[in-house]
């Protein structure tokens, strides 16, 4: 039978404690599939700077690019904050994204059952919300040169923020094809009133509208969105935006659904192969707490097998399964409202598979 090759990187902070919860449900996965699994962990970020001294060894790159899909917790910490720039964590993940050319970073935001009341957004306002963020990623001001001089008038320093136009309309056009299997309506976000990049890319925005006459599109400048997309959520389907703004709107649209620790991720290029990580970072101040939840990186693996096994029906059991636990009203100390019981890590972990196991019984 089939044998699927997954990287599995752990990462810092609380990156090996959530990736350990996603791989008992890899492995339950496994167990009730037609297909296998073949692990490989690899180093990346502050846990391979403390091994190797670089945080993104050849090795692991390698791991990935003969993998099927990869896996990252998260990396980075403030062990490491005061590096060099080629010596940050944070570098390994860009570096991973640019070198295996995952350019679409997919983020939907949905709302689960019961956490309507557990948001600090009010419950009408977000009734229903299911958005998608597509985030450009191996792009704009994220990897155009960056520069750090001492002159004569003082110290500078610069980030550009470049896109050739085949980086924007491969986005665009992942992103019209991803409304048109939605609700049909795609607001592209930038900054077209200031930026020059903005202005190219709304111009290819129009270009490519063209060829698909079924979607709703309009441009919405960031700050705008920014504070639309939590004024009124369920106005959106699809938002496809560039890598900066896109990382910051994502954030904030976690608040929607009550938790960053619900937002799963992938980020695939050509092919099938992916990457799959939830949004939020290593959260080092609640690290090694045994608190964090889990259900990104859980999630994640659905996203997993939806866009890199094609196994639709696993991916949907592990969204019912994280569903129906959290509407159950069980949860990790940022799900449950405050003085309320929560449950640790691996005990959400365990509720998830015990779930999934109805789940087979009932027959996926
Ligand atoms: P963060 O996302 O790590 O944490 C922000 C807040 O959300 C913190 O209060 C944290 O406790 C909470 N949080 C995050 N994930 C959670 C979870 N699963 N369960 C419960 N609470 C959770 O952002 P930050 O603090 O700005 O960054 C910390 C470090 O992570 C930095 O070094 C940053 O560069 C890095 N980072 C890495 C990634 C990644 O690897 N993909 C993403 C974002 C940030
Ligand atoms: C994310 C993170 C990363 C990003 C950092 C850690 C480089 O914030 O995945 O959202 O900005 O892309
Ligand atoms: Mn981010």
């Amino acid at each position: 039978s089939q044998t699927y090759k997954i990287a599995v990187i752990p990462g810092d902070g609380i990156g090996p404690e959530i990736v350990k919860e996603a791989m008992k449900i890899l492995h339950h996965i496994e167990e009730h599939a037609s297909y296998s699994f073949d692990i490989q962990y690899a180093l990346a970020g502050g846990a391979a700077l403390d091994q190797v001294n670089v945080p993104l060894p050849n090795e692991t790159i390698q791991i990935c690019q003969e993998a099927d899909a990869v896996l990252l917790g998260a990396v980075g910490g403030p062990k490491w904050d005061h590096n060099p720039p080629e010596l940050r964590p944070e570098k390994a993940l860009l570096g991973l994204r640019k070198e295996l050319g995952f350019y679409a970073n997919i983020r939907p935001v949905t709302l689960l059952p019961g956490m309507e009341e557990r948001s600090t957004l009010r419950p009408e306002v977000i009734d229903g919300v299911d958005l998608v963020v597509v985030r450009e990623l191996t792009g704009g001001i994220y990897f155009g040169e960056k520069k750090r001089e001492k002159t004569k008038q003082g110290e500078i320093a610069s980030d550009l923020l470049v896109y050739y136009d085949y980086e924007i309309e491969r986005i665009v056009r992942l992103s019209f094809e991803m409304a048109l299997r939605r609700k049909k309506r795609l607001t592209s976000v930038d900054k077209a009133n200031v930026l020059e990049s903005s202005r190219l890319w709304r111009s290819i925005v129009e270009r490519v509208a063209k060829d698909y006459p079924e979607v709703v599109v309009d441009h919405m400048l960031v700050d705008n969105c920014a504070m639309q997309i939590v004024r009124r959520p369920t106005d959106f389907d699809v938002i496809v935006t560039e890598n900066m703004f896109g990382d910051i709107l994502s954030d904030e649209a976690a608040v929607i659904t009550g938790s960053i620790g619900l937002m799963p991720s992938a980020s695939l290029g050509n092919g099938n192969k992916g990457l799959y990580e939830p949004i939020h970072g290593s959260a080092p101040d609640i690290a090694g707490q045994g608190i964090a939840n889990p259900s990104a990186t859980i999630l994640s693996i659905a996203m997993m097998l939806r866009y890199s096994f094609a196994d639709e029906n696993a991916a949907q059991a592990i969204e019912r399964a994280v569903t129906q636990v959290i509407a159950d009203g069980v949860g990790t100390p940022d799900l449950v409202k405050s003085g309320q019981p929560a449950i640790c890590t691996h005990e959400f972990g365990d509720r998830i598979i015990k779930r999934l196991e109805q789940e087979w019984k009932i027959g996926v």
